[in-house]
């Protein structure tokens, strides 16, 4: 066969992709041009990750991309698959350098004592389990109601920082603080310095998912190491008072009942992967869920006319245009996903965002539809014995975030920008977001009351039966003896979401 011919299904290669390279896989077949032209580190990727491996998607699901050595897994069957199965797909790597590092920035890295090891999300069974059983309690919903005063609280007092302004760059002026805020209270860490957090936190990212430049390797070693230090310090004096609030030291209390379980190794590693783990997701999940609703204007006036459908399109949000585009695994044990072969010890770059848009799962994929009845089965917060343990403090942040705008800042709108992303394959959100608005028109100057008025957060993922559509009966049609026939259609006359088989609706009626 020639590199550039089609290969055929009886060649032994499941799948039907394009033209070919000079590339082979570990296991020697060929690799398809687009796949050898993957490169997550583009802007291409970094702009719309889902949009970037549409062709994979319908195409080629799974390629081996030989620019980042790893498998890449597009559709969501296989992804949940994956998700499923921690045994022989592990999350050990889930953690680890995307982009090896040079020596220089090594030998700095070593002279912090740099050891980020197990947490939780990139643990092994037997170690796992366990683990995250010991650590659960803190985010049971009831738990978690301890938190809202306070995000409702920094999210009322930002917003009047700036309310008056008619422009804020809602990253750099709320959503990139608060969530941090919140992640340091929720781990019991006192407040610091929050912009040499947010440093540290960034270099993380990019040490971790990143491909900094050679020259930069070394300052973003420094600032982790120092992040390092910094987490041994905290949890430090967090031992000296273990009972005080706070995630980890409820660990450290842990630790004094199943000192195998809780390791010293774990808390000093979490101490750091917690804040990024707790706050980054967020700030970027709000500030794409902002940008993806006002990019829809007849979307978002929807849901400042009815607040009620706010968590479920927090969820669509998620779905849509998530803050984790991408998640690792590493095969354990020769295996295959959607007829592939993977041998042991395959790395494996499972696009979630990419899942998130197949039509095989999601009707109409691409549409952002905010009752949407199925939009939390979205895989941005993972899936299974790993799935995120924080995701309801942060859908409840969200819901909060988006209460405060639809009510306080109803006329915002999105102004002209480019969007910029730090480039790396998981974590997703602009560096800003410019919206503007005219102060005159802010429904406060009005009614003074409005600034106070709570609309209650939900906990927890939101109920499918909680979610109605409005539509308009076009036609009745007698059929039969007693029944009839409607044509139902949307008050906008936008085609309706398509109906999948087995499916039924409830009609609830007006009054006459
Ligand atoms: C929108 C915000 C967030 C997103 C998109 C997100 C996403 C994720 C993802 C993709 C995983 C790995 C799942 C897997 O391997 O199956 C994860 C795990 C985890 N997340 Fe989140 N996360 C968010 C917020 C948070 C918050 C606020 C916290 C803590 C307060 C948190 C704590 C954790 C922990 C502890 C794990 C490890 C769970 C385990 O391995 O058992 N996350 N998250």
């Amino acid at each position: 066969m020639s590199d550039t011919a089609m290969p055929s299904r009886t060649s032994g290669c499941p799948v039907a992709h394009g033209a070919l390279s000079a590339e082979r896989t570990p296991t020697g077949c060929p690799v398809s041009q687009r796949a050898a032209e993957f490169d997550p580190f583009e802007d291409g990727y970094q702009q719309d990750p889902p949009e970037y491996v549409r062709w994979a998607r319908e195409q080629e699901p799974i390629f081996y991309s030989p620019k980042l050595g790893y498998w890449v897994i597009t559709r969501y069957d296989d992804i949940k698959a994956v998700f499923r199965d921690n045994l022989t797909f592990s999350p050990s790597n889930a953690l680890e350098k995307i982009t090896p590092t040079g020596e220089e920035a090594n030998a700095v890295l070593a002279s912090y004592g740099f050891a980020l090891n197990r947490t939780l999300v990139n643990e092994d069974e037997p170690a796992h389990m366990p683990r995250r059983r010991a650590l659960m309690d803190p985010f049971t919903p009831e738990a978690l109601k301890h938190h809202e005063p306070l995000v409702r609280e920094l999210a009322r007092s930002y917003v009047d920082r700036f309310i008056d302004d008619g422009r804020a760059d809602l990253v750099d002026q709320m959503l990139w603080e608060i969530p941090l805020t919140v992640a340091l209270h929720f781990l019991g860490v006192p407040e610091e310095d929050m912009d040499t957090l947010r440093k540290y936190s960034i270099a993380h990212t990019v040490n971790t998912w990143g491909r900094p430049k050679p020259e930069e390797q070394v300052a973003v070693a420094h600032a982790v190491g120092n992040f390092w230090q910094y987490a041994g310090k905290v949890l430090d004096k967090m031992r000296q008072d273990p009972d005080a609030p706070g995630w980890m030291q409820y660990g450290i209390r842990k630790q004094m009942q199943h000192p195998e379980v809780v390791t010293d190794s774990y808390l000093h590693s979490m101490m750091m992967a917690g804040i990024v783990a707790a706050h980054e997701t967020t700030a970027n999940a709000t500030a794409n869920a902002v940008k993806l609703l006002l990019q829809h204007p007849q979307v978002w006036q929807e849901l400042c006319d009815d607040p009620g459908l706010i968590p479920n399109a927090v969820e669509e949000c998620l779905r849509h245009n998530g803050s984790v585009a991408a998640w690792r695994r590493l095969v354990t044990k020769d295996t295959q996903v959607g007829g592939v072969d993977l041998p042991a010890g395959s790395r494996l770059l499972i696009v979630t965002s990419s899942a998130n848009h197949d039509e095989g799962h999601f009707a109409d994929a691409d549409l952002f539809d905010i009752r949407r009845d199925n939009a939390s089965d979205h895989l941005t917060f993972g899936y299974g014995s790993h799935q995120c343990m924080g995701k309801n403090l942060a859908r409840m942040e969200m819901q909060i975030f988006l209460e405060e705008f639809t009510r306080r800042l109803p006329h915002m709108r999105l102004s002209e920008q480019r969007f910029s992303y730090v480039p790396n394959t998981s974590f997703r959100g602009p560096e800003h977001l410019w919206v503007e608005w005219d102060p005159r028109a802010n429904p406060e100057r009005a009614n003074a009351g409005l600034r106070d008025v709570q609309v209650p957060v939900r906990i927890g993922e939101p109920s499918a039966h909680a979610i109605a559509r409005p539509v308009v009966v076009e036609r009745v049609t007698p059929v039969a003896d007693g029944i009839v026939r409607l044509r139902l259609v949307s008050p906008d006359g936008k085609p309706l979401p398509r109906w999948t088989p087995g499916s039924h609706i409830d009609v609830e009626c007006g009054s006459p």
